[in-house]
């Protein structure tokens, strides 16, 4: 645990403090206390004392003298040490970095100045501005924040992240940009791109899901979900991995799939178990939504329909979470008569809006984040998104509703933003868990359904 002096605000000194101020300091205590001893030592009356047993006095001067000398050297060693702890303290690491960054990209602002000495006209540059910047250190993170008073620094403080991520070498998590600072959050612990196997948490009554090292979530509080990504991003190996996870659950999720392209997922309604609940033309796909409302509704007939039920949720009841995957979403809505997409999109809505409590959800996944396909209502109830591949920034801004954050290039295959609701502030980098070339979702799909119904 931090002490709560470290999870304060420091401002970073630039230039750095000169320590002579304090070297003298500590020379002058040296003098004042080696000066106050030896005094200490003269002062004190002889102590002889006379033992009448031997008939001889004893002085004891020398053994006094001694705890004095003592006295002095333990005071000494203690003003030395505190010297060097706050000349080199360990924990400035931050400050000696980010003081340094200044100094190499020259974040301050220098004037001439002429003065006169010796009857010689001097000049000098002396430092008049510098950039302000503060850093915090919790348990994870080290924020730092670039203030901006409205001189030239305001627009570097938001162009700093690269610069800021080599000066610390840690990784960036997160930006915010306010009219007052730009805000960097960034990893003490790199994130991991973590493998399918270590995804579930198998604790009892726990739907906690692992995303990556770093990143998990439990399921009843982030419900819906919504995945953008181009062709070949990774949203098919990331959401047959949810896929996994979901029926790896207790009690197991009873899942519905929508896939109106007939690819991946489409495939497993070949799988036992799963018959009835792929849908791949606009009737079956209204259908199954259709069918997932009036479950949801039963739901609300059957087990929330009196007071006893208040403050409850579907996990109360033991009840499986039901989940609509719904892909190609946005492809899907262009593709049928308007009618058709009025209603499929009334259905979505419903879901969205009612299912949390019921433990009904829907999980949209689209290539391209448009308004008009997805529309602000329903995007604002998912709680998590993501958004996979390189991206624009009209792209993320679209899925996350958020401006002014820096994203870097995605290069990494299933690498992406993320931003899960009562977790993230901003969106951050993420990588989806590692599938292997060789698992074969179909049988591992399979084998847990076998698994379930026995
Ligand atoms: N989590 C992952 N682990 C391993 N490989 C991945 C992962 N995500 C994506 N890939 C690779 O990227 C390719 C494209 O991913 P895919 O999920 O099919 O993209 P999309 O469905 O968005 O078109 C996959 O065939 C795989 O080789
Ligand atoms: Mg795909």
């Amino acid at each position: 645990m931090l002490s709560r002096r470290q999870s304060e605000w420091h401002h970073v000194v630039f230039p750095r403090r000169k320590m002579n101020l304090l070297k003298y300091l500590l020379g002058v205590f040296i003098f004042v206390l080696t000066a106050f001893c030896g005094m200490v030592s003269n002062a004190i009356p002889p102590l002889i004392i006379n033992i009448p047993v031997v008939y001889r006095s004893v002085s004891f001067n020398g053994f006094v003298n001694l705890i004095i000398i003592i006295f002095w050297a333990i005071s000494i060693y203690k003003s030395i040490r505190l010297y060097f702890n706050i000349v080199k303290n360990p924990k400035s690491w931050i400050a000696n970095n980010l003081a340094y960054m200044i100094d190499t990209l020259k974040l301050y602002d220098e004037e001439n100045f002429e003065s006169i000495k010796n009857d010689k006209v001097v000049r000098e540059k002396r430092i008049v501005r510098v950039i302000r910047i503060q850093y915090r250190e919790t348990s994870k993170h080290v924020v730092v924040r670039i203030l901006r008073d409205g001189d030239r620094f305001t627009k570097e403080a938001t162009k700093l992240g690269e610069n800021l991520e080599a000066a610390l070498g840690l990784e960036l998590d997160s930006t915010n940009k306010t009219v007052d600072y730009a805000e960097y959050v960034f990893l003490k612990h790199k994130d991991e791109r973590i493998d399918l196997n270590s995804t579930v948490t198998n604790v009892n009554d726990s739907d906690e899901i692992k995303i990556t090292g770093n990143i998990s979530y439990e399921l009843h509080k982030v419900p819906h979900s919504l995945i953008v990504g181009g062709t070949g991003s990774g949203k098919s190996f990331f959401i047959l991995g949810k896929i996994v996870n979901y029926l790896k659950l207790t009690p197991q999720a009873d899942l519905r799939i929508i896939d109106p392209k007939k690819a991946d997922l489409s495939l497993l309604r070949f799988v036992t178990g799963f018959e009835n609940k792929v849908a791949t033309d606009a009737n079956q796909i209204c259908r199954i939504l259709r069918e997932t409302v009036e479950l949801m509704e039963r739901r609300y007939t059957e087990y929330f329909n009196d007071i006893s039920a208040f403050g409850k949720t579907y996990r109360d009841f033991n009840l499986p979470i039901v989940i609509v995957i719904f892909d190609e979403f946005s492809a899907f809505m262009h593709s049928v008569d308007k009618k058709i997409a009025k209603e499929a999109l009334d259905y979505v809505f419903t879901l969205v809006m009612k299912g949390r409590q019921a433990g009904v959800m829907i999980e949209i996944l689209m290539q391209r984040p448009s308004a008009d396909d997805l529309p602000t209502n329903i995007r604002a109830q998912m709680g998590f998104k993501a958004g996979l591949g390189a991206m624009d920034s009209i792209g993320y801004n679209m899925i996350f509703d958020t401006k002014n954050v820096e994203y870097k290039t995605v290069t990494e295959k299933g690498g992406g933003y993320i931003q899960l609701d009562g977790k993230h502030t901003s969106p951050v980098y993420f990588e989806t868990p590692y599938i292997d070339k060789d698992f074969d979702f179909i049988a591992e799909i399979e084998k847990l359904m076998i698994q379930r119904a026995n």
